[in-house]
């Protein structure tokens, strides 16, 4: 979810709707916004997307200030009912958040039995009780911080009250929230790119702190009421970068700029000698420790295995690789020194940030990889290691995935006594083959008419580091074109799920990897011969003749780079050929923040 907020001498409406539209990666099952006018506080809000929003406000409203609200449903179906932001009975006061009150019923049991509900969210509980304390004699403000005390969970929230005209009250824990500063003027974000149409500086805001923005002024507070100063700091992303230009889909913008990002990152983490490597205290850490343990959701998960990989066979250093959402609840036994390695594009997982608050409170060392410097996962880790791929804006992750593993690779480079490759120029090469692969589109859409156009669903299999890409590939297909995908190690395949393949089943092959390339080829067999209408993409050096694509060769650690890039790009044009909303795939978010 995403939430924004403006103080200001402006159109509100305008500024608040093109921030959720900046924020409308973070969910848009439905969207809101709240100003205030003369005659109090106006509410327009609407299922769908933001464009759905544009619709249903009434543009003559004058208004200086308002907040807003972007929805990925967590409690309560996506409708307008349950859309933000939500009102308290008496209509007082007016509120966005994002995030998950654990203790919701409780507290409406314990608080707000006499009051009706309208809505079937945790949130109104929050307005509710903030409502039932200003009638109870507290003031606004006493009754925020009364209402912050109570809750449990994750919040980011901003709140307005229809009695005063300028003031956005504002809190989070757990869930991500900034202010931004202007001149006469200051904004509210979950994310600095919703309001850098306004202003590039910000302010970060810690666990529950208490805020308090008009359009002159921001002044933090600690939960108890002592006043604390913070300078803010400039975001540095420039317009550009977070808009799509000519592409049709921020997606295949983000597949284009792969060669680009891991030249990016080959330049960042080049030391004064020339090679690649990292910061000493970072090496340090990943040296002494005994067994690293990587955590992630998602395509950073997949992207973890590969990081093992990495790590074992450069660095001789033990790893485990896990999913966040497991680990948190299901630690497993722990070696003596372990260092966990966080992956996460967005740095605001929340099922990962879990994770880090538990093995913080253990004393663990912590790393974190990630593409937003300034993000949750970033300033609580010990250490961080950036991305450098600019900002990921479709939901399905590409460039993120490649960049994850390009700094994975120098960092277990980095801590490796004997080298195994010369990891900058084995990067340079695999930059320059994702750039064949991005130009190979045409071929490749063919492919994807080829195979997928009525799919109902497709395997992906590969053996040894063209198995976590067969994972990867799997994901992108599911999330982007709705058909049922699976990624499988060649071997497994027979021992249960060939059962699924039919006459006509899409099976896509990769063969990259020399030592079990007829391992895998004899896969293939398997399938085609109970009828799969199988793909095979190979890898010079181990392609045949009759393989459907070929990938120019790089080095056999660094093929999932450049392994993926077809599989995404055969996902995208299955997905574009089905119609569906490519960068904004239904029931997903790009970042999500509840557990
Ligand atoms: C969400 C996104 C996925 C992403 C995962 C982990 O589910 O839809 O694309 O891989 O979160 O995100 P992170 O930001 O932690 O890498």
């Amino acid at each position: 979810c995403g939430i924004v907020g403006y103080a200001g001498l402006n159109d509100a409406k305008d500024i608040l709707v093109k921030g959720l539209e900046k924020l409308e990666y973070r969910g848009y099952d439905s969207a809101g916004i709240a100003v205030h006018n003369n005659d109090g506080v106006t509410l327009f809000k609407e299922k769908g997307r933001i464009a759905d929003l544009r619709g249903a406000i009434d543009w003559h409203v004058e208004t200086t200030i308002g907040i807003g609200h972007t929805r990925w449903a967590t409690h309560g179906v996506p409708n307008r009912l349950n859309a933000h932001p939500h009102q308290s009975a008496t209509g007082r006061f007016t509120l966005v958040h994002n995030g998950v009150i654990e203790n919701y019923h409780l507290l409406q049991n314990t608080y707000l039995k006499g009051i009706e509900m309208q809505s079937d969210t945790d949130t109104e509980v929050i307005v509710q009780l903030i409502d039932l304390f200003v009638t109870e004699g507290l003031t606004t403000e006493q009754a925020f911080r009364k209402t912050l005390g109570l809750l449990h969970g994750s919040y980011a929230i901003a709140l307005l009250d229809a009695n005063d005209t300028t003031t956005i009250y504002v809190a989070k824990n757990k869930s991500p929230l900034l202010v931004g500063v202007g001149e006469g003027f200051n904004v509210v974000a979950s994310d600095a790119m919703a309001m850098l149409q306004v202003t590039d500086r910000y302010i970060e805001l810690h666990d529950k702190e208490v805020v308090i923005v008009t359009k002159e002024q921001v002044t933090i507070t600690t939960l108890e009421g002592t006043v604390l100063t913070r300078e803010p700091y400039t975001v540095a992303l420039d317009m550009s970068d977070i808009e799509k230009g000519a592409y049709p889909h921020y997606m295949l913008k983000e597949m284009d700029e792969q060669p680009s990002v891991i030249r990016k990152i080959s330049k960042a983490y080049e030391s004064e000698l020339g090679d690649l490597t990292i910061a000493p205290e970072i090496k340090q850490a990943l040296q002494q420790a005994d067994r690293l343990y990587i955590i992630a959701a998602g395509t950073s998960y997949h992207a973890g295995l590969v990081g093992k990989q990495y790590f074992e066979k450069m660095a001789q250093k033990p790893v485990e690789v896990h999913i966040s959402s497991e680990f948190g609840y299901n630690m497993p036994l722990l070696s003596q020194k372990p260092l966990f390695i966080f992956i996460t594009q967005s740095g605001e997982t929340a099922d990962s940030r879990q994770v880090l608050v538990k093995i913080k409170e253990l004393g663990y060392p912590s790393l974190t990889i990630t593409n937003v410097q300034g993000s949750t996962l970033s300033r609580e880790a010990d250490h961080t290691l950036l991305l450098h791929a600019g900002p990921e804006i479709a939901v399905a992750s590409t460039k993120a995935y490649v960049a994850q593993i390009a700094v994975l690779a120098i960092a277990a480079y980095a801590i490796a006594e004997d080298k195994v490759m010369d990891v900058k120029q084995e990067l340079a090469i695999a930059a320059n083959a994702i750039q064949v692969m991005v130009d190979a589109k045409a071929a490749i859409e063919e492919i994807a008419l080829a195979y997928l156009p009525i799919a109902r669903n497709a395997f992906f299999i590969g053996r040894n580091m063209d198995y976590y890409v067969a994972m990867e590939g799997a994901l992108k297909l599911k999330e982007i074109s709705y058909i049922q995908a699976e990624g499988f190690a060649g071997g497994e395949l027979k021992h249960g799920t060939i059962a699924l393949i039919e006459e006509g089943t899409p099976v896509f092959a990769l063969v990259t990897q020399e030592a079990v390339a007829l391992n895998i080829r004899g896969n293939v067999k398997e399938v085609a011969a109970r009828g799969a209408h199988a793909c095979i993409i190979a890898m010079e050096g181990v392609a045949e003749e009759g393989d459907h694509l070929v990938l120019p060769q790089v080095h056999e650690l660094l093929t999932p780079l450049v392994a993926v890039v077809p599989l995404q790009l055969i996902s995208y044009y299955a997905a574009l050929h089905r119609r569906c909303d490519v960068d904004k795939p239904r029931n997903l978010a790009k970042s999500v923040t509840v557990e």
